[in-house]
């Protein structure tokens, strides 16, 4: 088992192990299930990062339900751009939907903020969040992680889906980043 990874010049620690990740899914997986049996969701997967965590809900997901792709992007590196890019002209069909954005971590909650604001501009029902990770000490905007997965602290993480410059998506595991001592 690999318990370090080097990338350039930055090495990257286990911090959560797949077993225990696949067993967390399940439970959010039985909140949606229960909770928005009524509601035919729409989720909204925010490539690219969230694709695996997308991949492994969804597929434990019960209840009626459409999903769609969005392309969002603001790191580089290891450090947030604060400008979210995104590949939006086609989002008109949330209208009257009841939306559930699957994100792979919410850090500042730049990216949410403007998913929810555009969901709101196209009139959507309702917009809920499941996010895999969440930095709740990083988070700058009011918002709601409806469903997530862990809480981690704002140390920067890759591996299930995350990446560091595209590097480390496809890692079970995640990894946190080993701080210069
Ligand atoms: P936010 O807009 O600041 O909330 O950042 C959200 C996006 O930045 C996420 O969807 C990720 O793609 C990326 N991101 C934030 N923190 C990390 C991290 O620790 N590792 C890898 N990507 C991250
Ligand atoms: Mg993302």
């Amino acid at each position: 088992m690999i318990d370090v990874i080097k990338i350039d010049e930055l090495e990257f620690v286990k911090l959560i192990e797949a077993e225990e990740i696949a067993k967390r899914i399940q439970v959010i997986a039985s909140q949606i299930n229960t909770a928005e049996a009524e509601n035919n969701p729409l989720f909204l997967v925010v490539l690219n990062g969230a694709f695996v965590f997308a991949a492994d809900l969804l597929r434990e997901i019960t209840i009626d339900c459409d999903i769609k792709f969005i392309d969002a992007k603001s790191y580089d590196g290891v450090k947030s751009t604060g400008v979210v890019s995104l590949n939006a002209e086609k989002i008109t069909f949330v209208k009257d939907r009841n939306v559930i954005i699957v994100e792979d971590i919410v850090d500042s909650g730049n990216t949410v903020n403007v998913l929810n604001n555009l969901c709101s501009q196209h009139k959507a029902n309702s917009v809920k969040v499941a996010s895999f990770l969440s930095k709740p000490s990083e988070i700058q905007y009011d918002i709601t992680v409806d469903y997530v997965g862990f809480e981690i602290a704002k140390l920067f993480v890759l591996g299930y889906g995350l990446d560091y410059n595209e590097k480390g998506r496809n890692l079970p595991h995640i990894y946190q980043i080993r701080p210069f001592i």
